[in-house]
């Protein structure tokens, strides 16, 4: 096998890198691909440095023998706690996200005041705080975390009666002087529209609201591109779970319309 022909992998906690692979399998249609979402584990954000570390080496060992030739985190709570001890421990490329959205609000804000809504993990690690600041260090950054967020939308959100009344909560808390907002956990996507209408109503500043999977997926075009890895007659893909097959099949069967395996594993 050739190395542009293995799959491209692709992890997360859970449902929410599912949407950094809806924009893979759009702008990189014939690679190959295999997603693992540890379902059984989530939520990360609410873990310590040394848990979520411990499982993404599980799952990095796990994708690795399956060959992969490269690995996205599409997982922001990953990226702040174990980015850096992936990146020394593996011999394959590991792409990763925050990097990806700190460009797309860097490149959007007009007035240098920024919103983010994360996880508990991802706030507290300040990684998006930094390197935003590294960039500009007059830019004004609110986070805010969204410790609901991520299991209810893993546990199906539009059948939460009080879901607005919870967002409402956590769109106080952006400034009221931000222009542009970041959904910093790749679960917030799947609810983007009920952010939209909630942000429309209580946040009249906020002009852009930003999902970095475009981003993330064209760094990775870009990345197979310059080092010779693109595929050409690839377009198979297969999910591996942690957590329960029915579920993920009803999860992802809304979002993915092509032909998938699935299979379930213990880490
Ligand atoms: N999708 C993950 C993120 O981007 C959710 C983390 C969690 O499991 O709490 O941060």
């Amino acid at each position: 096998m050739s190395i542009s022909s293995k799959p491209i992998a692709v992890f997360d906690s859970g449902f929410g890198g599912i949407s950094v692979l809806k924009k893979l399998l759009n702008i990189l249609p014939n690679e190959n691909y295999i997603y693992l979402g540890d379902n059984h584990n989530i939520p990360y954000g609410d873990k310590s440095k040394e848990e979520i570390t411990q499982l993404s080496i599980k799952i990095l060992d796990f994708l690795i023998k399956q060959n992969c030739k490269m690995a996205v985190i599409a997982c922001n709570t990953i990226t702040a706690s174990s980015y850096d001890v992936l990146k020394e421990k593996y011999n394959i490329p590991i792409i990763e996200i925050i990097s990806n959205g700190v460009e797309d609000i860097i490149d959007n804000t007009k007035n240098n005041n920024i919103s983010i809504m994360a996880t508990e993990f991802t706030v507290h690690s300040n990684m998006y705080y930094d390197k935003i600041l590294d960039y500009n260090d007059k830019i004004k950054v609110t986070q805010v975390a969204c410790q609901k967020l991520c299991p209810m939308i893993e546990n199906n959100w539009y059948s939460y009666d009080d879901r607005i009344l919870v967002l409402e909560e956590y769109v106080k808390k952006i400034d009221d002087n931000s222009d542009t907002l970041l959904l910093a956990c790749t679960h917030y996507p799947f609810i983007i529209d009920d952010i939209k209408s909630v942000v429309n109503r209580k946040k009249a500043n906020i002009k852009n609201i930003i999902d970095p999977s475009t981003k993330i997926a064209l760094s990775i075009k870009k990345y197979l591109i310059d080092n010779n890895l693109l595929n050409t007659s690839g377009g198979k893909l297969k999910f591996f779970t942690t957590g329960n097959k029915k579920d993920f099949n009803d999860f992802v069967s809304r979002y993915i319309k092509i032909n998938y395996e699935l299979e379930r594993i213990v880490l």
